[in-house]
């Protein structure tokens, strides 16, 4: 019956996508338990780059069922678009992808509301994806919101349409100033054909993933986003607007606590964060110039480009605790290759006082200096390297740091976007 999550530490972005994708042959089934297509999970495999919005990064197996829980959001063109792109792929998901038929629909009104939020906001701007995250969250915890179940159920779609359709309408043009109304007919036809379309893949995942469960069958949890952009845990208000920490799993997918048996938390070798939001150890400068390029730190779902930093061990402590983390993959160590002088925050200087804790205040975080501590780097190359022993020396002593900085132990290092630049330190499932 065992259960793995694998979850983002920091502000996403950590390489989970390649994580899950690696581990993947060792499971039944991969599930996605929240976010929508604010994610961006890239596996590279059988030499082509895919990226994924929506599906979980089991799916490139072909004996891996994949699972879109009820608490993650679906915007069903997007979720169309990326099957269509599998079957282009020649990747056959018939009879192995579902999606629950309580997620949550990703409205246009949805889409439109999250820039028109953005447009209206000053010193409080997220720089959210614009993919209607927010609103859709709010409609479902204010009881508006539109499921996958309603979706196949042609007169009941119509009739909430009806319901909540002008109310949108109202909002959009009276209280954000568009100009044109959402047309119900379009919406509706447009919505009602992907509902036909999805309706093979809609069930109780519920019932699913616990039968496998029950079964003796293994599930991986696979996170979207990351601890500081959790909704409760993360930098507020510059969060996304799920619960992305392990303990969203069990909402997430209708499983509990007790079934999650590992906690596999990614964490890149340094920091990066796309949007608004405090970030200690940002980098300007030949340095972050460096980690942005090598790193191709470029967002996945949007294209902008990441804000990047040095390792920042107080977050990534946070990270680690609001997860009950068992063990850590750290990704991209690859891209540190060259760098000759490497800092670590430590600890950070707020007024005038050391600070080792991160503040859930996130004014206080944004007033915080970085205490930094160095290592010296390595110049070469170390993507070739299949194991611990084969690292420079000095990779080998910013690994050991970081596990001793994190707490926690590394099971998996990633030294390069394949899944073969892979060394695996520990078996992070036993
Ligand atoms: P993965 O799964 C990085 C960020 C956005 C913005 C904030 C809120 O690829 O790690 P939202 O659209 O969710 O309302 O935006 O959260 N954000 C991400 N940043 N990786 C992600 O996902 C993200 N999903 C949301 O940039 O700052
Ligand atoms: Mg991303």
């Amino acid at each position: 019956m065992p259960g793995y999550a694998v979850v983002g530490i920091q502000w996403g972005d950590e390489a989970k996508g390649k994580v899950v994708d690696y581990l993947a042959d060792r499971v039944e089934c991969v599930a996605r338990f929240q976010g929508g297509n604010n994610a961006g999970h890239t596996v590279v495999a059988h030499g082509k780059e895919y990226v994924f919005h929506l599906l979980p990064s089991g799916i490139v197996h072909p004996d891996v069922s994949c699972i879109i829980g009820n608490g993650t959001v679906v915007d069903p063109r997007v979720l169309l678009d990326e099957m269509d792109k599998l079957a282009g792929h020649k990747i056959d998901y018939e009879g192995r992808l579902w999606l629950s038929d309580c997620a949550h629909i990703i409205m246009p009104y949805h889409r439109t509301l999250d820039g028109a939020d953005e447009d209206g906001r000053r010193q409080w701007r997220i720089g959210t994806t614009g993919r209607g995250i927010g609103p859709v969250y709010s409609d479902k915890v204010s009881r508006s919101g539109i499921r996958a179940g309603d979706l196949i159920d042609e007169s009941l779609f119509r009739e909430k349409l009806v319901e909540f359709l002008p109310l949108k309408n109202r909002l959009l043009i009276e209280l954000f100033g568009e100009s044109d109304p959402i047309s119900f007919d379009r919406v509706c036809d447009e919505y009602i054909e992907y509902g036909r379309r999805l309706r093979p893949y809609i069930c109780d995942t519920v019932v699913k993933i616990n039968s496998l469960l029950d079964e003796g069958k293994s599930v991986m949890f696979e996170g979207a986003q990351g601890a500081l952009l959790d909704v409760d845990h993360g930098t507020y208000p510059f969060v996304t607007a799920s619960t992305t920490v392990a303990g969203g799993i069990c909402g997430g997918l209708g499983i509990g606590p007790s079934r999650i048996d590992k906690v596999i938390g990614v964490v890149k070798a340094y920091t990066t964060r796309v949007g608004q939001g405090p970030f200690p150890t940002e980098l300007g400068g030949r340095i972050g110039q460096h980690l942005l390029e090598k790193g191709y730190e470029y967002g996945r779902t949007t294209g902008r480009a990441r804000r990047c930093g040095w390792f920042d061990a107080i977050a990534i402590r946070r990270g680690v605790m609001v997860n009950g983390t068992t063990s850590l993959a750290l990704s991209k160590l690859d891209v540190l290759s060259g760098i000759e002088t490497i800092k670590l925050c430590t600890s950070y200087n707020y007024r005038g006082q050391p600070v080792d804790q991160f503040p859930s205040n996130p004014d206080a975080l944004g007033e915080c200096e970085p205490i930094y501590e160095t290592m010296p780097g390595w110049s070469e190359p170390i993507s070739n390297c299949r194991s611990f022993d084969d690292l420079p020396g000095t990779a080998q002593a910013y690994i050991r740091r970081v596990e001793e900085l994190a707490g926690c132990p590394v099971s998996i290092l990633s030294i390069g976007p394949a899944r073969n630049d892979t060394i695996l330190m520990n078996d992070p499932l036993a």
